[in-house]
């Protein structure tokens, strides 16, 4: 499976988005994760359709679209148009999952289904079929810059095994806390899209991204 870096713009410096986000691209970040949240299902707010469309206008990098929202496929077509790829939902976040499922495949964009660090790893079996990355959050969604927790490692390993017992394997995205130092124990335990924030836009962003694809790409 491959390895892909999806930066986090929650931590760029958004009066320079567009300069942040093309040294990202340029420096070998297929993925851009943007970090949709309503103050509701999350205490913060954060960006919504009119940056992603903005932003979709001038980066060719897959647009990761981290919907952190209560009833997301209120909002699923909308995303969609302004620019979504992929288009994660939380498990927690809908009365109808697979409802909300069908709606982002019924639009084109890629599945992605997330739960957060207290969520039984489990839930999502039903699911996966219908499923193309599962997003294992390794804080609790929010904010950027949190410590990741530990016990996150025992999770993914515990997702690639009801993977291998379902016979589907998908993507594991992992988000929250990623930096270079840990980033080899969570590539390990079998995540492969790895979400950083902090670590690449804190700094020089082209210098960072070099370095975490030095690893992915290993
Ligand atoms: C947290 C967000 C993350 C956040 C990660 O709720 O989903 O994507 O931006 O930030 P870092 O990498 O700083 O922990
Ligand atoms: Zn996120």
């Amino acid at each position: 499976m491959k390895n892909i870096l999806s930066p986090s713009i929650l931590s760029a410096d958004f009066g320079y988005l567009k300069d942040e986000i093309e040294k990202t691209e340029k420096a070998g970040a297929e993925y851009l994760h943007f970090d949709v949240m309503d103050g509701l299902f999350v205490p913060s707010i954060s960006f919504g359709m009119p940056v992603l469309e903005a932003v979709s206008k001038y980066t060719k990098q897959v647009l990761d679209v981290h919907l952190m929202i209560q009833e997301p496929i209120r909002y699923i077509e909308t995303f969609q148009k302004a620019g979504a790829d992929i288009i994660t939902v939380h498990y927690e976040a809908c009365e109808d999952l697979k409802a909300t499922i069908q709606k982002i495949k019924d639009c084109g964009a890629k599945v992605g289904v997330s739960i957060k660090p207290k969520t039984d790893v489990s839930v999502i079996e039903e699911f996966l079929d219908d499923m193309d990355m599962l997003l294992i959050m390794t804080v609790e969604p929010g904010f950027g810059g949190q410590s990741f927790i530990p016990e996150s490692i025992g999770r993914i390993k515990e997702a690639r095994a009801i993977m291998e017992k379902r016979g589907r394997q998908i993507d594991i995205q992992v988000d929250g806390g990623i930096y270079l130092h840990n980033i080899e124990e969570v590539l390990a335990a079998g995540a492969n899209v790895i979400v950083a924030g902090s670590a690449v836009f804190k700094g020089d962003a082209s210098k960072n991204v070099e370095d975490f694809m030095k690893v992915l790409d290993k």
